[in-house]
Protein backbone atom coordinates (compact mmCIF):
# COMPACT_ATOMS: atom_id res chain seq x y z
CA UNK A 1 0.00 0.00 0.00
CA UNK A 2 1.20 3.23 -1.15
CA UNK A 3 1.77 6.12 1.59
CA UNK A 4 2.46 10.13 0.53
CA UNK A 5 3.88 11.33 4.11
CA UNK A 6 7.13 10.84 4.49
CA UNK A 7 6.61 8.77 7.31
CA UNK A 8 8.04 5.16 8.30
CA UNK A 9 5.49 2.68 6.80
CA UNK A 10 2.83 2.22 9.44
CA UNK A 11 2.60 -1.49 9.86
CA UNK A 12 6.32 -2.02 10.01
CA UNK A 13 7.61 1.75 11.77
CA UNK A 14 4.69 0.48 14.83
CA UNK A 15 4.18 4.27 15.17
CA UNK A 16 7.83 5.44 14.66
CA UNK A 17 7.41 8.73 13.19
CA UNK A 18 10.92 8.81 11.83
CA UNK A 19 11.30 10.74 8.84
CA UNK A 20 11.75 8.72 5.94
CA UNK A 21 15.49 10.13 4.50
CA UNK A 22 16.22 9.02 7.88
CA UNK A 23 14.86 5.43 7.25
CA UNK A 24 16.14 5.65 4.01
CA UNK A 25 19.53 6.05 5.04
CA UNK A 26 19.82 3.46 7.61
CA UNK A 27 17.95 1.06 4.87
CA UNK A 28 20.90 2.20 2.62
CA UNK A 29 23.52 1.07 5.11
CA UNK A 30 21.85 -2.06 5.36
CA UNK A 31 21.95 -3.27 1.63
CA UNK A 32 25.66 -1.86 1.38
CA UNK A 33 26.40 -3.91 3.91
CA UNK A 34 24.87 -7.15 2.60
CA UNK A 35 26.79 -6.18 -0.41
CA UNK A 36 29.76 -6.13 1.17
CA UNK A 37 29.15 -9.88 2.77
CA UNK A 38 27.57 -9.27 6.44
CA UNK A 39 24.13 -10.37 7.10
CA UNK A 40 21.51 -7.72 7.49
CA UNK A 41 20.62 -9.08 10.94
CA UNK A 42 24.04 -7.61 12.51
CA UNK A 43 23.73 -4.23 10.29
CA UNK A 44 20.07 -4.10 11.55
CA UNK A 45 21.14 -4.49 15.08
CA UNK A 46 23.41 -1.46 14.31
CA UNK A 47 20.48 0.76 13.66
CA UNK A 48 18.87 2.85 16.33
CA UNK A 49 15.90 0.52 17.58
CA UNK A 50 13.26 3.15 16.93
CA UNK A 51 14.50 3.25 13.25
CA UNK A 52 14.59 -0.41 13.59
CA UNK A 53 11.05 -1.64 11.64
CA UNK A 54 11.01 0.61 9.42
CA UNK A 55 14.35 0.09 7.85
CA UNK A 56 13.79 -3.06 7.71
CA UNK A 57 10.52 -3.34 5.92
CA UNK A 58 12.28 -0.81 3.68
CA UNK A 59 15.97 -2.55 3.11
CA UNK A 60 14.10 -6.37 2.98
CA UNK A 61 12.04 -4.61 0.03
CA UNK A 62 14.86 -3.51 -1.57
CA UNK A 63 17.00 -6.65 -1.14
CA UNK A 64 14.02 -8.30 -3.22
CA UNK A 65 14.62 -6.36 -5.61
CA UNK A 66 18.20 -5.40 -5.62
CA UNK A 67 19.17 -7.30 -9.10
CA UNK A 68 16.61 -5.19 -10.65
CA UNK A 69 18.44 -1.96 -9.22
CA UNK A 70 21.55 -3.04 -9.71
CA UNK A 71 20.95 -3.89 -13.54
CA UNK A 72 18.64 -0.38 -14.00
CA UNK A 73 21.86 1.81 -11.93
CA UNK A 74 24.22 0.63 -14.72
CA UNK A 75 22.01 1.36 -17.66
CA UNK A 76 22.02 5.15 -16.25
CA UNK A 77 25.51 5.53 -15.00
CA UNK A 78 27.63 2.81 -16.04
CA UNK A 79 30.53 4.16 -13.54
CA UNK A 80 29.10 3.29 -10.05
CA UNK A 81 29.37 6.32 -7.35
CA UNK A 82 30.95 6.24 -4.08
CA UNK A 83 29.64 3.12 -1.74
CA UNK A 84 27.60 4.98 0.60
CA UNK A 85 25.90 6.78 -2.51
CA UNK A 86 25.38 3.98 -4.50
CA UNK A 87 23.85 2.16 -1.98
CA UNK A 88 21.29 4.96 -1.60
CA UNK A 89 20.89 4.98 -5.03
CA UNK A 90 19.91 1.08 -5.56
CA UNK A 91 17.73 1.20 -2.50
CA UNK A 92 15.87 3.87 -4.15
CA UNK A 93 15.74 2.48 -7.24
CA UNK A 94 14.36 -0.95 -6.01
CA UNK A 95 12.16 0.48 -3.96
CA UNK A 96 10.46 2.51 -6.54
CA UNK A 97 11.01 0.49 -9.65
CA UNK A 98 7.34 -0.62 -9.71
CA UNK A 99 5.24 1.74 -8.91
CA UNK A 100 2.31 -0.69 -7.97
CA UNK A 101 4.56 -1.93 -4.96
CA UNK A 102 6.46 1.02 -3.84
CA UNK A 103 5.86 1.57 -0.31
CA UNK A 104 5.53 5.44 -0.76
CA UNK A 105 4.84 7.90 -3.83
CA UNK A 106 7.93 7.38 -5.92
CA UNK A 107 8.23 11.52 -5.80
CA UNK A 108 8.19 10.91 -2.13
CA UNK A 109 10.27 8.59 -2.66
CA UNK A 110 13.04 10.03 -4.65
CA UNK A 111 12.66 13.51 -2.98
CA UNK A 112 13.68 11.44 0.28
CA UNK A 113 16.35 9.56 -1.14
CA UNK A 114 17.98 13.42 -2.50
CA UNK A 115 17.22 14.42 1.10
CA UNK A 116 19.03 11.66 2.48
CA UNK A 117 22.14 11.91 0.34
CA UNK A 118 22.23 15.61 1.46
CA UNK A 119 22.36 14.61 5.06
CA UNK A 120 24.62 12.13 4.52
CA UNK A 121 28.66 12.90 4.72
CA UNK A 122 29.91 10.59 2.34
CA UNK A 123 26.78 10.60 0.14
CA UNK A 124 26.37 15.15 0.11
CA UNK A 125 28.67 15.18 -2.90
CA UNK A 126 26.30 13.04 -4.92
CA UNK A 127 23.09 14.41 -4.09
CA UNK A 128 23.22 15.90 -7.38
CA UNK A 129 23.83 13.12 -9.68
CA UNK A 130 21.96 10.68 -7.00
CA UNK A 131 19.01 13.83 -8.05
CA UNK A 132 19.78 13.08 -12.00
CA UNK A 133 19.37 9.28 -11.96
CA UNK A 134 16.18 8.84 -10.17
CA UNK A 135 14.28 12.22 -11.86
CA UNK A 136 15.67 10.26 -15.28
CA UNK A 137 14.43 7.03 -14.09
CA UNK A 138 10.96 8.44 -13.36
CA UNK A 139 11.22 9.78 -17.18
CA UNK A 140 12.40 7.05 -18.85
CA UNK A 141 11.55 4.05 -16.70
CA UNK A 142 9.49 1.82 -18.74
CA UNK A 143 12.11 1.93 -21.84
CA UNK A 144 14.74 1.47 -19.12
CA UNK A 145 12.77 -1.15 -17.09
CA UNK A 146 12.73 -3.16 -20.47
CA UNK A 147 16.36 -3.24 -21.18
CA UNK A 148 16.69 -4.88 -18.16
CA UNK A 149 14.78 -7.36 -18.63
CA UNK A 150 16.98 -9.56 -20.88
CA UNK A 151 19.21 -9.99 -17.62
CA UNK A 152 18.00 -12.97 -15.45
CA UNK A 153 19.66 -11.48 -12.31
CA UNK A 154 17.75 -8.24 -13.06
CA UNK A 155 14.58 -10.41 -13.88
CA UNK A 156 14.53 -12.88 -10.86
CA UNK A 157 16.29 -10.88 -8.31
CA UNK A 158 18.71 -13.64 -7.44
CA UNK A 159 22.91 -14.41 -8.54
CA UNK A 160 22.93 -16.11 -11.65
CA UNK A 161 24.49 -19.40 -10.40
CA UNK A 162 21.92 -19.60 -7.81
CA UNK A 163 19.15 -19.41 -10.51
CA UNK A 164 21.23 -21.86 -12.68
CA UNK A 165 21.38 -24.49 -9.95
CA UNK A 166 17.61 -24.36 -9.49
CA UNK A 167 16.87 -24.79 -13.06
CA UNK A 168 19.14 -27.92 -12.72
CA UNK A 169 17.92 -29.30 -9.46
CA UNK A 170 14.25 -28.12 -10.30
CA UNK A 171 13.71 -28.17 -14.18
CA UNK A 172 10.15 -27.72 -13.89
CA UNK A 173 9.89 -25.55 -10.54
CA UNK A 174 12.68 -22.99 -10.69
CA UNK A 175 10.45 -20.40 -11.84
CA UNK A 176 7.66 -20.52 -9.08
CA UNK A 177 9.93 -20.79 -6.45
CA UNK A 178 12.03 -17.76 -7.44
CA UNK A 179 8.69 -15.66 -7.66
CA UNK A 180 7.68 -17.39 -4.07
CA UNK A 181 11.45 -16.37 -3.11
CA UNK A 182 10.86 -12.81 -3.60
CA UNK A 183 7.25 -11.86 -1.83
CA UNK A 184 6.69 -11.11 1.61
CA UNK A 185 6.21 -13.99 4.51
CA UNK A 186 3.07 -14.10 6.49
CA UNK A 187 3.30 -14.41 10.61
CA UNK A 188 2.81 -18.08 10.75
CA UNK A 189 2.54 -19.11 14.45
CA UNK A 190 2.39 -22.80 15.98
CA UNK A 191 -0.46 -23.28 18.47
CA UNK A 192 0.85 -25.17 22.10
CA UNK A 193 -0.86 -28.43 21.58
CA UNK A 194 -0.82 -28.97 25.30
CA UNK A 195 -2.82 -25.65 25.66
CA UNK A 196 -5.08 -25.11 22.93
CA UNK A 197 -6.19 -26.40 19.43
CA UNK A 198 -6.04 -24.37 15.89
CA UNK A 199 -9.84 -24.32 16.55
CA UNK A 200 -9.89 -23.03 20.05
CA UNK A 201 -7.24 -20.63 18.79
CA UNK A 202 -8.81 -19.18 15.71
CA UNK A 203 -11.80 -18.35 17.82
CA UNK A 204 -9.44 -16.57 20.52
CA UNK A 205 -8.01 -14.45 17.64
CA UNK A 206 -11.47 -13.78 15.97
CA UNK A 207 -12.87 -12.35 19.54
CA UNK A 208 -10.09 -9.74 19.24
CA UNK A 209 -10.33 -8.80 15.67
CA UNK A 210 -7.51 -10.66 14.24
CA UNK A 211 -8.06 -12.05 10.70
CA UNK A 212 -6.05 -15.52 10.20
CA UNK A 213 -6.21 -19.17 9.03
CA UNK A 214 -5.37 -22.51 9.77
CA UNK A 215 -2.12 -24.00 8.03
CA UNK A 216 -0.97 -27.68 7.98
CA UNK A 217 -1.81 -29.66 11.65
CA UNK A 218 -0.90 -26.71 13.88
CA UNK A 219 -0.12 -23.75 12.18
CA UNK A 220 -1.92 -20.50 11.98
CA UNK A 221 -1.88 -17.81 9.39
CA UNK A 222 -1.83 -14.41 10.85
CA UNK A 223 -3.55 -12.05 7.72
CA UNK A 224 -1.35 -9.62 8.71
CA UNK A 225 2.24 -9.68 11.02
CA UNK A 226 2.23 -7.69 13.99
CA UNK A 227 4.57 -7.63 16.96
CA UNK A 228 5.08 -10.92 18.59
CA UNK A 229 4.01 -9.44 22.14
CA UNK A 230 0.74 -8.11 20.62
CA UNK A 231 0.14 -12.25 19.44
CA UNK A 232 -2.64 -12.68 21.92
CA UNK A 233 -1.07 -15.72 24.42
CA UNK A 234 2.07 -15.18 22.80
CA UNK A 235 3.90 -14.38 26.30
CA UNK A 236 2.10 -17.40 28.21
CA UNK A 237 2.53 -19.82 25.91
CA UNK A 238 -0.30 -20.35 24.08
CA UNK A 239 1.69 -19.73 20.52
CA UNK A 240 5.16 -19.66 19.49
CA UNK A 241 5.91 -17.93 15.55
CA UNK A 242 7.17 -20.73 13.30
CA UNK A 243 6.76 -20.98 9.43
CA UNK A 244 4.53 -24.29 8.43
CA UNK A 245 7.06 -25.66 6.56
CA UNK A 246 9.29 -26.44 9.89
CA UNK A 247 6.22 -27.61 11.56
CA UNK A 248 5.77 -30.37 9.94
CA UNK A 249 9.53 -31.98 11.73
CA UNK A 250 8.06 -33.09 15.39
CA UNK A 251 4.83 -34.81 13.99
CA UNK A 252 7.01 -36.55 11.60
CA UNK A 253 9.51 -37.61 13.93
CA UNK A 254 7.28 -38.61 16.42
CA UNK A 255 4.06 -40.04 14.55
CA UNK A 256 4.35 -44.06 15.04
CA UNK A 257 7.33 -44.17 17.08
CA UNK A 258 6.52 -47.31 19.31
CA UNK A 259 6.74 -46.25 23.80
CA UNK A 260 9.70 -47.83 25.12
CA UNK A 261 8.24 -50.46 27.43
CA UNK A 262 9.07 -50.50 31.43
CA UNK A 263 7.73 -48.94 34.28
CA UNK A 264 5.44 -45.96 33.35
CA UNK A 265 7.66 -43.18 35.30
CA UNK A 266 11.03 -44.61 33.38
CA UNK A 267 8.66 -45.24 29.81
CA UNK A 268 9.80 -41.98 28.30
CA UNK A 269 11.00 -42.00 24.66
CA UNK A 270 14.61 -40.50 24.58
CA UNK A 271 14.63 -37.97 21.33
CA UNK A 272 18.12 -36.00 20.61
CA UNK A 273 17.57 -32.46 18.53
CA UNK A 274 21.10 -32.16 17.70
CA UNK A 275 21.55 -28.73 15.85
CA UNK A 276 18.98 -27.44 18.64
CA UNK A 277 19.01 -23.34 18.43
CA UNK A 278 17.07 -21.14 19.01
CA UNK A 279 14.66 -24.32 19.83
CA UNK A 280 11.52 -24.31 17.82
CA UNK A 281 11.27 -27.93 16.77
CA UNK A 282 12.90 -29.05 20.42
CA UNK A 283 9.39 -27.01 21.86
CA UNK A 284 7.39 -28.31 19.07
CA UNK A 285 8.45 -32.11 20.25
CA UNK A 286 7.80 -31.51 23.87
CA UNK A 287 4.35 -30.15 23.67
CA UNK A 288 3.46 -33.30 21.10
CA UNK A 289 5.40 -35.54 23.42
CA UNK A 290 5.84 -36.56 27.14
CA UNK A 291 9.80 -37.42 26.33
CA UNK A 292 13.23 -36.94 28.09
CA UNK A 293 14.94 -34.38 25.12
CA UNK A 294 18.62 -33.91 24.72
CA UNK A 295 18.70 -30.41 22.98
CA UNK A 296 22.34 -29.56 21.62
CA UNK A 297 23.64 -26.96 20.20
CA UNK A 298 27.62 -25.79 19.14
CA UNK A 299 26.78 -22.55 19.81
CA UNK A 300 26.89 -21.91 23.62
CA UNK A 301 24.69 -18.42 23.19
CA UNK A 302 22.38 -19.98 21.01
CA UNK A 303 21.76 -22.46 23.60
CA UNK A 304 20.52 -19.71 25.64
CA UNK A 305 17.84 -19.32 22.77
CA UNK A 306 17.09 -22.58 23.61
CA UNK A 307 16.56 -22.10 26.92
CA UNK A 308 14.35 -19.22 26.68
CA UNK A 309 11.87 -20.93 23.93
CA UNK A 310 11.38 -23.47 26.70
CA UNK A 311 10.64 -21.11 30.16
CA UNK A 312 8.20 -19.22 27.92
CA UNK A 313 6.28 -22.18 26.76
CA UNK A 314 7.10 -23.79 29.81
CA UNK A 315 8.51 -26.98 29.02
CA UNK A 316 11.84 -28.93 30.14
CA UNK A 317 15.00 -30.09 28.43
CA UNK A 318 18.42 -31.28 28.85
CA UNK A 319 20.18 -28.20 26.48
CA UNK A 320 23.83 -29.19 26.36
CA UNK A 321 26.58 -26.61 24.11
CA UNK A 322 28.73 -29.51 21.92
CA UNK A 323 29.89 -30.45 18.87
CA UNK A 324 27.43 -33.32 17.52
CA UNK A 325 29.94 -34.72 15.24
CA UNK A 326 32.12 -35.85 18.51
CA UNK A 327 29.16 -37.85 20.52
CA UNK A 328 32.08 -38.99 22.23
CA UNK A 329 32.76 -35.58 23.89
CA UNK A 330 29.16 -35.47 25.61
CA UNK A 331 27.30 -38.53 24.74
CA UNK A 332 26.34 -41.35 28.08
CA UNK A 333 26.18 -44.39 25.49
CA UNK A 334 22.37 -44.80 25.67
CA UNK A 335 21.23 -45.03 22.38
CA UNK A 336 17.98 -42.36 21.38
CA UNK A 337 14.54 -43.66 20.70
CA UNK A 338 14.75 -40.76 18.02
CA UNK A 339 17.36 -38.19 16.61
CA UNK A 340 16.21 -34.63 15.11
CA UNK A 341 19.14 -33.54 12.49
CA UNK A 342 17.88 -29.95 11.64
CA UNK A 343 21.24 -29.70 9.94
CA UNK A 344 22.75 -26.04 9.20
CA UNK A 345 22.67 -25.24 5.32
CA UNK A 346 23.00 -22.59 2.85
CA UNK A 347 18.83 -21.85 3.99
CA UNK A 348 17.80 -21.37 0.22
CA UNK A 349 14.56 -22.21 1.34
CA UNK A 350 13.74 -19.55 3.65
CA UNK A 351 15.04 -16.63 1.61
CA UNK A 352 11.75 -14.78 1.63
CA UNK A 353 12.53 -14.42 5.30
CA UNK A 354 15.89 -13.81 4.93
CA UNK A 355 15.82 -11.74 1.32
CA UNK A 356 20.10 -11.26 2.32
CA UNK A 357 20.72 -14.86 2.10
CA UNK A 358 20.81 -15.03 -1.83
CA UNK A 359 23.09 -11.96 -2.22
CA UNK A 360 25.34 -13.46 0.50
CA UNK A 361 25.76 -16.89 -0.38
CA UNK A 362 28.75 -18.45 -2.78
CA UNK A 363 28.26 -21.05 -5.22
CA UNK A 364 31.01 -23.18 -3.13
CA UNK A 365 28.54 -22.94 0.05
CA UNK A 366 26.54 -25.67 -1.31
CA UNK A 367 29.32 -28.60 -1.90
CA UNK A 368 30.93 -27.46 1.71
CA UNK A 369 27.61 -27.25 3.72
CA UNK A 370 26.71 -30.59 2.38
CA UNK A 371 30.14 -31.78 3.42
CA UNK A 372 29.36 -30.86 6.85
CA UNK A 373 25.81 -32.41 6.42
CA UNK A 374 27.10 -35.83 5.58
CA UNK A 375 29.46 -35.57 9.04
CA UNK A 376 26.82 -35.03 11.17
CA UNK A 377 24.71 -37.70 9.67
CA UNK A 378 27.44 -40.44 10.17
CA UNK A 379 28.32 -39.01 13.73
CA UNK A 380 24.79 -39.44 15.31
CA UNK A 381 23.49 -42.55 12.92
CA UNK A 382 25.52 -44.86 15.54
CA UNK A 383 23.63 -43.10 18.56
CA UNK A 384 19.93 -44.47 17.08
CA UNK A 385 18.83 -47.91 18.74
CA UNK A 386 17.47 -50.60 16.43
CA UNK A 387 14.31 -49.94 15.55
CA UNK A 388 14.55 -45.96 16.19
CA UNK A 389 14.41 -43.17 13.41
CA UNK A 390 16.65 -40.54 12.33
CA UNK A 391 14.75 -37.53 10.87
CA UNK A 392 17.51 -35.39 8.47
CA UNK A 393 15.87 -32.04 7.44
CA UNK A 394 17.59 -28.78 5.92
CA UNK A 395 15.87 -25.24 5.01
CA UNK A 396 17.42 -25.54 1.98
CA UNK A 397 15.64 -26.43 -2.25
CA UNK A 398 19.20 -27.80 -3.28
CA UNK A 399 19.50 -31.20 -3.95
CA UNK A 400 22.66 -31.51 -2.31
CA UNK A 401 21.46 -30.87 0.97
CA UNK A 402 18.02 -32.17 0.55
CA UNK A 403 17.31 -35.53 -1.76
CA UNK A 404 20.56 -36.12 -2.92
CA UNK A 405 22.47 -36.29 0.54
CA UNK A 406 19.73 -38.55 1.62
CA UNK A 407 20.28 -41.17 -1.24
CA UNK A 408 24.07 -41.13 -0.57
CA UNK A 409 22.98 -41.20 3.40
CA UNK A 410 21.06 -44.48 2.63
CA UNK A 411 23.69 -46.28 0.10
CA UNK A 412 26.71 -45.81 2.92
CA UNK A 413 24.48 -47.23 5.42
CA UNK A 414 22.71 -50.85 4.77
CA UNK A 415 20.98 -50.50 8.28
CA UNK A 416 19.13 -47.70 7.20
CA UNK A 417 15.63 -47.59 6.03
CA UNK A 418 14.02 -44.82 4.10
CA UNK A 419 10.70 -44.31 5.39
CA UNK A 420 7.92 -42.45 4.00
CA UNK A 421 8.66 -38.12 4.76
CA UNK A 422 7.50 -35.01 2.66
CA UNK A 423 10.80 -34.74 0.51
CA UNK A 424 11.50 -31.56 -1.24
CA UNK A 425 8.85 -28.70 0.05
CA UNK A 426 9.11 -25.85 -2.52
CA UNK A 427 8.26 -22.45 -0.94
CA UNK A 428 4.78 -21.35 -1.32
CA UNK A 429 2.76 -18.14 -1.08
CA UNK A 430 -0.58 -19.92 -0.35
CA UNK A 431 -1.47 -18.96 -3.66
CA UNK A 432 -0.46 -21.74 -5.99
CA UNK A 433 -0.73 -24.99 -3.95
CA UNK A 434 -1.64 -26.93 -6.34
CA UNK A 435 0.96 -26.22 -9.30
CA UNK A 436 3.35 -27.59 -7.16
CA UNK A 437 4.01 -31.31 -6.25
CA UNK A 438 5.05 -32.56 -2.76
CA UNK A 439 3.77 -29.54 -1.11
CA UNK A 440 1.73 -28.86 2.38
CA UNK A 441 -1.43 -27.03 1.22
CA UNK A 442 -1.15 -23.61 2.23
CA UNK A 443 1.93 -20.43 2.47
CA UNK A 444 5.01 -22.03 4.15
CA UNK A 445 8.58 -22.15 3.34
CA UNK A 446 11.14 -24.38 1.42
CA UNK A 447 12.41 -27.65 3.09
CA UNK A 448 13.68 -30.72 2.82
CA UNK A 449 12.56 -33.98 5.21
CA UNK A 450 14.11 -37.75 4.99
CA UNK A 451 12.79 -40.30 8.00
CA UNK A 452 15.54 -43.13 8.28
CA UNK A 453 14.80 -45.96 10.40
CA UNK A 454 17.17 -48.40 12.00
CA UNK A 455 16.67 -51.82 11.13
CA UNK A 456 16.99 -53.77 14.04
CA UNK A 457 18.12 -56.93 12.00
CA UNK A 458 20.80 -55.82 9.24
CA UNK A 459 23.12 -54.03 11.45
CA UNK A 460 26.16 -52.01 9.21
CA UNK A 461 27.93 -54.29 6.63
CA UNK A 462 26.11 -57.50 8.04
CA UNK A 463 26.78 -57.04 11.87
CA UNK A 464 23.88 -57.35 13.58
CA UNK A 465 22.31 -54.82 16.14
C1 LIG B 1 18.92 -24.74 11.13
S1 LIG B 1 19.55 -24.26 12.67
C2 LIG B 1 18.54 -25.18 13.77
C3 LIG B 1 17.15 -24.61 14.01
C4 LIG B 1 16.43 -25.34 15.14
N1 LIG B 1 16.37 -26.75 14.91
C5 LIG B 1 15.02 -24.79 15.34
O1 LIG B 1 14.07 -25.37 14.86
O2 LIG B 1 14.89 -23.80 16.05
C6 LIG B 1 21.05 -25.15 12.71
C7 LIG B 1 21.78 -25.11 14.04
O3 LIG B 1 22.84 -26.03 13.98
C8 LIG B 1 23.85 -25.60 14.84
N2 LIG B 1 25.07 -26.37 14.50
C9 LIG B 1 25.89 -26.22 13.44
N3 LIG B 1 26.87 -27.14 13.46
C10 LIG B 1 26.66 -27.91 14.56
C11 LIG B 1 27.35 -29.01 15.15
N4 LIG B 1 28.45 -29.52 14.58
N5 LIG B 1 26.87 -29.53 16.29
C12 LIG B 1 25.76 -29.02 16.88
N6 LIG B 1 25.08 -27.95 16.37
C13 LIG B 1 25.53 -27.42 15.23
C14 LIG B 1 23.91 -24.11 14.58
O4 LIG B 1 24.52 -23.42 15.67
C15 LIG B 1 22.42 -23.77 14.41
O5 LIG B 1 21.88 -23.30 15.62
Amino acid sequence: MQQSAAQAPAGAGQGSSAALWRLLQAAAETVQSVRSGHSATVALDRVEARLRPGAQALSFQALRNLGRAQALRQRLAQRAPPPTADALLCTALALCWTPAQAPYEVFTLVDQAVEAAKRSAAAKGQAGFINACLRRFLRERDALVAATDADPVARWNHPLWWIERLQQDHPLHWQAILEANNTQPPMTLRVNARRTSPAQYLETLKATQIEASAVGEYGIVLAHPRPVHEVPGFDAGLVSVQDAAAQVAAPLLLRGLDLPTGPPETARLRILDACAAPGGKTAHLLELADAEVTALDIDPARCERIRETLARLGLAAHVLAADAREPSAWWDSRPFDAILLDAPCTASGIVRRHPDVRWLRRPGDIAQLAAVQAGLLGALWPLVKPGGRLLYCTCSVFRAEGEAQAQTFVAHNKDAVSRPATGHLMPQTGVKADDVPDNLKGDHDGFYYALFEKNPGGGPAGQGA
